[in-house]
């Protein structure tokens, strides 16, 4: 079999841990030949490959990135381009595709797979809101790197006797933030599927310097809104990919609460930090599995599926599923966190 495999998106810890799993378990258990597009479906578009053998995945497993590259390609580009990938499919002899990415990228995915393309996804994000699968690798080295951010905050936020919002990633849902916030003790955690009321959030922290409290730690994902009418509020407008940018909502919040609460504040933005570096050792395996189960179905003849984690197993669903609804944090989630607005 030959086996051509992609990254696509914002990059993601574990990405490379994918690529040598999908390696190892084709070409040294199943003799299959593995090819690796350049730079996400792009790659696939302009026929830009390298082949990938064991020698070529070796050490990359703790590396963090991609050692594909990756980018985001506009939909509108990639669908006028389905005949240019069948044909480049057909060229280089390709049997299965493994493209590893988030949303847009399994969307895209659903759209070749539609096509007739030979495809099995892998999901990632460190957002972890792919529905179907309960966890995404990524999600568990970004939460780490924003909890380490957390705690050592902490620390500067008491001497200054401050006020610090911590901004973390999380366009569409807050998962990063509910977690990292928990792990780490957080005085108040604002996501995007509720929109905050900067009244209810100013008292929430005034109470705790009413209380003899010297230093509040506020953590906001970075796609949270306040309600409307609650706070002027500039959304950042869209992306040329129709995204919606980020509003520095960590910035806004900080004016806003300084005002209200007489305490001084400052934003922290943690950023792309939380995609970089080694994956943790849950994400290295999580990916593993999935390289290793993408193979099998591939083998299987199973396309237009996905890897999935339901429980401890790893399991298919089909990509029309997967892509159908973003995997929000659900409501039960805030009241054990118990500082969520
Ligand atoms: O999808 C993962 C993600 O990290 C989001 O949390 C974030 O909004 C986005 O990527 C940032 O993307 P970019 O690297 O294009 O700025």
């Amino acid at each position: 079999m030959r086996i051509g495999v992609l990254t696509s998106g914002g990059d993601c810890p574990g990405l490379n841990a994918v690529i040598r799993s999908v390696v190892h378990r084709a070409v040294a258990d199943r003799g299959d030949e593995v090819i690796g597009f350049r730079d996400g479906w792009k790659g696939l578009l302009e026929c830009d490959y390298r082949k990938l053998d064991l020698d070529a995945v070796g050490g990359i497993l703790a590396r963090g990135g991609t050692i594909l590259g990756s980018s985001r390609v506009q939909p509108a580009h990639l669908r006028d381009g389905v005949e240019r990938a069948r044909e480049h499919v057909s060229e280089l002899g390709l049997d299965a595709i493994i493209p590893i990415g988030g949303e847009g990228t399994l969307k895209a995915a659903r759209m070749l797979s539609d096509a007739g393309l030979p495809i099995v996804g892998v999901p990632k994000t460190i957002d972890n809101d792919i529905a179907s699968t309960d966890v995404t690798f990524g999600f568990d080295t970004a939460v780490g790197v924003a909890t380490d951010a957390l705690d050592r905050l902490k620390t500067t936020a008491e001497s200054h006797q401050r006020v610090l919002i911590v901004e973390v990633m999380g366009r569409h849902t807050g998962w990063i933030a509910l977690h990292s916030g928990m792990a780490a003790g957080a005085h108040a955690i604002v996501v995007p599927e509720r929109p905050f009321d900067i009244g209810e959030l100013t008292k929430l922290v005034g109470r705790r310097f009413e209380a003899g409290k010297r230093f509040a730690i506020v953590v906001v994902a970075e796609g949270a809104k306040p309600r409307e009418g609650s706070m002027p509020f500039d959304t950042g407008g869209k992306d040329v990919y129709g995204h919606e940018r980020f509003a520095g909502v960590a910035r806004q919040l900080s004016v806003e609460l300084e005002e209200r609460l007489g305490k001084e504040a400052r934003p922290v933005i943690l950023g792309h930090v939380q995609r970089g570096g080694t994956p943790t050792a849950y994400d290295r395996v999580l990916a593993t599995r999935f390289g290793w189960h993408a193979v099998e179905a591939a083998h299987e003849g199973a396309f237009g599926m996905m890897t999935a984690l339901r429980g401890t197993d790893i399991t298919l669903v089909p990509l029309a599923e997967a892509v159908e609804t973003l995997k929000t944090v659900p409501t039960h989630r805030y009241d054990e966190a118990e500082c969520v607005l």
